[in-house]
Order: C-alpha cells, then sequence, then structure tokens
C-alpha cells in the first residue's frame, strides 16, 4: 500500500484519478489543491468520508506550506496535476498561468526534492515525482497522416501549452540534475464526468439543454483526439505502478474528430436523450449551432500515437467515442445539480454567457 500526494485532486481528471485510487485500489490519497474556479469538492463527495482520503487546501506556489504537506503526510508518490489549464483563460491572462503551471511546479519541485533526499532505503529508491501533462506541448499538425511521438519536439503555440512545455523541461532538468526520479505523461484531449463547464464538451451540453448558441469557433474544422476521463486516469496509474524512471509516455484515445463532428454527436445524443428538454419552438438542437470567430493561434490537429504505453505496459482505452460521449451526455442531464452550482455560485462564466 502507498501514500499518493495527488495535486490538483479536486479538478477534473484529478478528481477522477482520486476517485479511482480510493474505490478501485487500497491506497491512500492526500490531496493539495487551492480551489481555483476550476477546483471543486463536491466532486470528491463520494470519497471524502474515507479514512483513506485526505484533503489540504495548498497553493503549489506556497513552498513552505508544500514542505509542510510532505513532512506531514510522507508521501511515496507526488502525482502532479495541479495546473491552470484553459487555453481561452491563457490567452486573456497568461500571468495565472506563468504562476501556477511554471513557478508552480517549481516549488513543488524543490519541495519534492528536498523531502526525497532525506529519505533512505526503499523508500527512497522507490519514490516517484509523475507530472501529468498536455499533447498541447508539441504544437499542432497539419499533415492528416502524422502523430506525436514521445520524440516529437515540443513546438508549444499558446501561452497555456508554453507554460505546459515549461513545466515539462523543469521536471526532466530536476531528474538530468538532481536525480529526481521523474516519469511525464502527455495525454490528448480527456471528456467525461465533472468536466468544468466551460471547455467545449460540457459547454454544449449545458448551451444546449438552455437553448443557449452553440459557439464553434473559426471553420470547426481543428481536430482533437478525445480521451474518456476515467481511461485516462487508469493510465495514469498504469505508469506510477508499472512505468520507468525517466521514461515519457503519451496518452490518447486514437479518437480523431473535427469540432463540428463533436458538436453534432451532442446534439444528435441530446435529440435521442433528451428530446422533452428541448426549449419550445427549437426543431433540433443542430439549429443552435453558432460559427464564431477564431481562437487566436487555434492549433489545427493534435493526435496522439500512443502505441509506447499500449506496447510496453499494457494499457489501451476502454472507451469508444461513441460509448464515452453517450456517457458523458447522460453524466451531465442527470447531474444538474452539479454543473448549476458552478454557474450558480462559483464561476465566472459571464465571460462565455454561461451565467444564468
Ligand atoms: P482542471 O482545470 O479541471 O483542474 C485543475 C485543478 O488544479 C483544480 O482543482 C484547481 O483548483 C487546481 N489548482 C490550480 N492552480 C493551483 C495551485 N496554484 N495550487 C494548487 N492547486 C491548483 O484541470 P484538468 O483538466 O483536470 O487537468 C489536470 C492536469 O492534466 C493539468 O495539468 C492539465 O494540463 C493536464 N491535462 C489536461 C487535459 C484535459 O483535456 N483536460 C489533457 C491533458 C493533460
Ligand atoms: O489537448 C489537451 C488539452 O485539451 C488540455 O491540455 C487542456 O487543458 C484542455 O483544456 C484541452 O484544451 P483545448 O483547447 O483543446 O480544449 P477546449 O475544450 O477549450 O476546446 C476544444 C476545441 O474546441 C478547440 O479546438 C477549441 C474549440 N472550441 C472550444 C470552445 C470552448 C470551440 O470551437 N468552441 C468553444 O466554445
Amino acid at each position: 500500500m502507498k501514500n499518493f500526494l495527488i495535486t490538483g485532486g479536486a479538478g477534473f481528471i484529478g478528481s477522477a484519478l482520486v476517485r479511482f485510487l480510493i474505490n478501485e485500489t487500497e491506497h491512500t490519497v492526500v490531496v493539495v489543491d487551492k480551489l481555483s474556479y476550476a477546483g471543486n469538492l463536491s466532486s470528491l463527495a463520494c470519497v471524502t468520508e474515507n479514512p483513506r482520503f485526505k484533503f489540504e487546501r495548498v497553493d503549489i506556489c506556497d513552498r513552505a506550506a508544500l514542505d509542510s504537506v510532505f513532512s506531514q503526510h510522507q508521501p511515496d508518490c507526488v502525482m502532479h496535476l495541479a495546473a491552470e489549464t484553459h487555453v481561452d483563460r491563457s490567452i486573456d491572462g497568461p500571468i495565472a498561468f506563468i504562476e501556477t503551471n511554471i513557478v508552480g511546479t517549481y516549488q513543488l519541485l524543490e519541495a519534492a526534492r528536498h523531502y526525497w533526499n532525506a529519505l533512505t532505503g526503499d523508500r527512497k529508491k522507490n519514490f516517484l515525482f509523475h507530472h501529468i501533462s498536455t499533447d498541447e506541448v508539441f504544437g499542432d499538425l497539419d499533415d492528416t497522416s502524422a502523430f506525436f511521438t514521445e520524440d516529437t519536439p515540443y513546438a508549444p503555440s499558446s501561452p497555456y501549452s508554453a507554460t505546459k512545455a515549461s513545466s515539462d523541461h523543469l521536471v526532466r532538468a530536476w531528474l538530468r540534475t538532481y536525480g529526481l526520479p521523474v516519469i511525464v505523461t502527455n495525454c490528448s484531449n480527456n471528456y467525461g464526468p465533472y468536466h468544468f463547464p466551460e471547455k467545449l464538451i460540457p459547454l454544449t451540453i449545458i448551451n444546449a439543454l438552455a437553448g443557449k448558441s452553440l459557439p464553434v469557433y473559426g471553420n470547426g474544422q481543428q481536430v482533437r483526439d478525445w480521451l474518456y476521463v476515467e481511461d485516462h486516469a487508469r493510465a495514469l496509474y498504469t505508469v506510477v505502478t508499472r512505468g520507468k524512471t525517466g521514461e515519457t509516455y503519451n496518452i490518447g484515445g486514437h479518437n480523431e474528430r473535427q469540432n463540428i463532428e463533436v458538436v453534432e454527436t451532442i446534439c444528435c445524443l441530446l435529440e435521442e436523450l433528451a428530446p422533452e428538454r428541448k426549449l419550445t419552438g427549437l426543431h433540433n438542437y443542430k439549429d443552435l449551432i453558432r460559427y464564431v470567430t477564431d481562437r487566436p493561434g487555434h492549433d489545427q490537429r493534435y493526435a496522439i500515437d500512443a502505441r509506447k504505453i499500449e506496447r510496453e505496459l499494457g494499457w489501451t482505452p476502454l472507451e469508444t467515442f461513441e460509448s464515452g460521449m453517450r456517457k458523458t451526455v447522460s453524466w451531465f442531464l442527470d447531474n444538474a445539480t452539479w454543473w448549476q452550482a458552478i454557474l450558480n455560485d462559483r464561476y465566472d462564466g459571464e465571460r462565455l454567457g454561461l451565467k444564468k
């Protein structure tokens, strides 16, 4: 049994990972999260009473607080997910991304390094720092037959992806210079339950149910490679338990779709699963689709080559795009209290016209 320190455990992917660790394994978990606008303890409601779960409200930029968490909880493994994650926000205001994604990762690395240096024996030998990153560090692909491999050079386009690229470089430098045992994973777009309402898939579902327009940036032909979040959580656990220190693993779903296809898929699922929730006078959910001004610097296509993690660690996704999207739309239909609370109380969604 191990003790996992999960940063960003109250976010979308972090909470899926924590639910997996508590519900599917015997390990103990301490979540470190500052509860930014994107952090939400209600995403962890089903595990908070479990004696193997602990929560620390801490900003990863606060080194003293991090030292105290390490000293108190004595983790065997750090899984670092805390980050500012929304590309549009990074374009509006990059500083929060620089602070959390770069400075925060640096502070966490230093806290981990000093803690690890003081460990001895097997605890020192088996310690691991797993940095969770994104395929956006590779920039975009024009050629429809090309894929991102673990060796693809970095070419980030947005302030968000540039800060994630910086954090990946810091993590690898802490391995090479100080010997800190690290693993990096770079994953494609996630979707599923508890996805924050500003991202494309939840925004489309929620806006459609409210009879609001469904904004599609530019021509809608940009391609993302979609992975169901619970498949990502399982991949992360596979990597920390079976992965090789110092390695990088790409994680992806083999589910490349144009944005317009994603939005149309959601509309079709809503026609089937929630025809009665369509606003009076609206013929079809698809009639709400509106093409809007493109995102500046918008990456055209992401596509992951996930053969390394499949071949070396035996992980493959369980969900197809069709099964995962059906589960996701159903979850948002059944869990309106979760997202309504965000729209009503906590989220500055006015910018996106989401606030009621
Ligand atoms: P999210 O925005 O849903 O959650 C981020 C979490 O980090 C929140 O709980 C937030 O409160 C916390 N946080 C933010 N700043 C913090 C700080 N300074 N100190 C402590 N906690 C802080 O993000 P997500 O979509 O779950 O992504 C998690 C990680 O996975 C990120 O590192 C992201 O770059 C990476 N990733 C995301 C995707 C995706 O599609 N969402 C894909 C690949 C990789
Ligand atoms: O690829 C992994 C990345 O996926 C993660 O690293 C990021 O943290 C995560 O937010 C996600 O980034 P994207 O920018 O790809 O996700 P988003 O949901 O914001 O947008 C998906 C695509 O849809 C993108 O091409 C932009 C487009 N889009 C987005 C929104 C919010 C629209 O067309 N309309 C919208 O309203």
